[in-house]
């Protein structure tokens, strides 16, 4: 009974006002009032000032908000297509995504910053369109450090046999996929060291040519078992004072996968840095 009234509130907005106020009243809660809104996207709305306002205000976030502009412009102008979202929606869908990209701008630069090797070595498991990937790319370029970037992705339809029963509704995701898009989207960044190995996880690890050693990786399969795949065959390979940043952690319909990182986590020298966007940071220690 207590959850269909819970469920009842939370549907109407009214009542989920009212029912605040009566618990604030009765001392039950605290009130949050978010004004001004600076961010509203991604599940999220903050009353905290970003660090990309007004252009930025640091030489990381002054960058970002350049590398988010281009991205927009090359969107706007239909040099990238960003196959993943609705046309008339992808712009304002770009808008609800910056506190995600800033996130993976940022993680890319600290692990170029964070490790010793003189090649800087990236692998994003789950590209897609090349959408969070440009933004470590320009990450990288911008810090004019020598890389080098690998790029998994079946880009196909998503496979019932590499998906859990709570994870089934995902089969068939993505058929509408291509990996010429993807390279054409990339093109625009003018780099030459991208390494594309189109095929399933795990199968395509045994046949594609991959990185020796890694100081940053994404992985954002929307699924745990080729999740736990991905943190397996390139765990050894990542530095020290290396990065791993999850894209599906604490996303409602993803419980399994928070669960089955921290469980492969558990004795891995390690820390995981949960995020409000529901991406989560591993910090190789
Ligand atoms: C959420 S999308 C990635 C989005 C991308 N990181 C971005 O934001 O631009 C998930 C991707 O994982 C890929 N994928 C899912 N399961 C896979 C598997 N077992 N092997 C290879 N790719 C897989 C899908 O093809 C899809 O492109």
């Amino acid at each position: 009974m207590k959850l269909i009234i819970r469920k009842l509130i939370n549907k109407v907005s009214i009542f989920k006002i009212l029912f605040n106020i009566l618990k604030y009243i009765l001392g039950k809660a605290s009130l949050t009032s978010v004004s001004p809104i600076y961010f509203d996207g991604w599940k999220m709305a903050t009353g905290t000032r970003t660090p990309w306002i007004n252009g930025g205000s640091s030489a990381l976030s002054c960058h970002f908000s350049e590398t988010d502009s281009k991205l927009k412009r090359l969107v706007a102008e239909k040099k990238i297509i960003l196959t993943q979202f609705k046309p008339q929606n992808v712009l304002a869908e770009l808008e609800g995504l910056m506190w995600r990209h800033y996130i993976v701008y940022w993680s890319a630069n600290y692990a170029i910053k964070n490790t010793k090797s003189k090649t800087k070595i990236f692998a994003e498991f789950g590209v897609c369109d090349g959408l969070t990937i440009f933004y470590a790319i320009s990450a990288a370029k911008n810090l004019d450090e020598p890389f080098k970037i690998y790029l998994y992705d079946a880009w196909d339809e998503m496979k019932e046999e590499f998906l859990l029963d709570s994870e089934k509704t995902s089969a068939g995701s993505y058929s509408y996929l291509s990996l010429e898009n993807t390279k054409n989207n990339l093109n625009h960044l003018n780099v030459k060291e991208l390494i594309y190995n189109k095929g399933y996880i795990p199968g395509v690890f045994d046949r594609a040519d991959n990185p020796k050693e890694l100081a940053w990786m994404h992985i954002d399969l929307n699924a745990s078992m080729p999740t736990i795949h991905a943190l397996e065959n390139f765990w050894d390979s990542l530095e020290v004072g290396g990065i791993i940043l999850f894209d599906d952690f604490a996303w409602p319909g993803y419980e399994d996968t928070q669960a089955e990182v921290e469980k492969w986590a558990c004795d891995k020298k390690c820390n995981i840095l949960h995020l409000p966007t529901g991406q989560a940071i591993l910090f190789k220690l």
